[in-house]
């Protein structure tokens, strides 16, 4: 089996777009629900974890002044993001940057990655981060956002108690049996997870250890725009 960097998910990078709709939930929905979340006025949106580019494409076609600076440690990922951007014609509106957004988090001058963004957003990423780390990175966030900018993040989030681990394994089990495939026939997709730069496996945080990171980091007003068993959406307003 091949190793892959952890948020990379699968084996093959070609298999992602198809793959990771089948292992999770209402995947379109969530991130609409981000970019639906951002101003379709921003002009600078900062995207971590960018992967191949769903999101990002997403938000472009909602935000049509907008440039997205999109962050990720994964050549494999970046290369189908800039394809898939390019064969958009997004091409001028867009700069990958293949870099860790934890190194970005204690070394920020290390990187030309700028301030004064109107938003920023991610999924599916910021979760490999041990929680220490998720705290520091919603700081830098705040310090790379304009007064009134905001952040929006679709993640994982740990489950409050034994029961509900059980009550999400099995809506995932049921909605990807619905999507004609198992778990254990998408799991033989996936790669072998390792440890690389700030990222590990999965470093659940509960929703509220989370809303509680991001008003400690500065966000004034947060909020969770969409919730679903595991998965959520949340973010706020500096
Ligand atoms: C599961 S994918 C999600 C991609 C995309 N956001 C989406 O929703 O389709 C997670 C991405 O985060 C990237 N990633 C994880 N940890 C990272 C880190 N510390 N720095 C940069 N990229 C990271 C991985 O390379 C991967 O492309």
């Amino acid at each position: 089996m091949q190793n892959v960097f952890p948020g990379e998910v699968f084996a093959n990078t070609a298999d992602f777009d198809i793959g990771i709709r089948q292992l999770l939930p209402r995947y379109d929905e969530f991130l609409e629900v981000i970019t639906r979340c951002v101003p379709s006025t921003s002009r600078r949106i900062l995207e971590l974890g960018c992967g191949t580019g769903e999101l990002t494409l997403k938000i472009l076609k909602r935000c049509p002044n907008a440039q997205v600076i999109a962050v990720d440690y994964s050549p494999r990922m970046l290369q189908f993001a800039q394809d898939k951007i390019t064969a958009a014609g997004y091409q001028q509106q867009w700069t990958g940057i293949q870099a860790d957004f934890g190194d970005w988090t204690n070394n920020p001058e290390k990187f030309n990655i700028g301030s004064e963004f109107d938003g920023c957003v991610s999924s599916l990423a910021i979760h490999h981060l041990h929680d220490e780390m998720k705290l520091k990175l919603f700081e830098q966030i705040a310090a790379s956002l304009t007064q009134d900018g905001c952040f929006w993040n679709a993640d994982p989030t740990l489950p409050e108690s034994p029961a509900l681990v059980e009550v999400y394994k099995a809506a995932r089990e049921e909605w990807a049996i619905q999507e004609g495939i198992s778990l254990t026939e998408i799991g033989a997709k996936r790669g072998i997870i390792s440890t690389e730069g700030y990222s590990s496996q999965d470093q659940l945080a509960t929703l509220d250890d989370h809303l509680q990171m991001l008003t400690k980091a500065g966000f004034k007003t947060v909020a969770v725009p969409w919730k679903y068993y595991g998965l959520a959406v949340f973010g706020g307003w500096l």
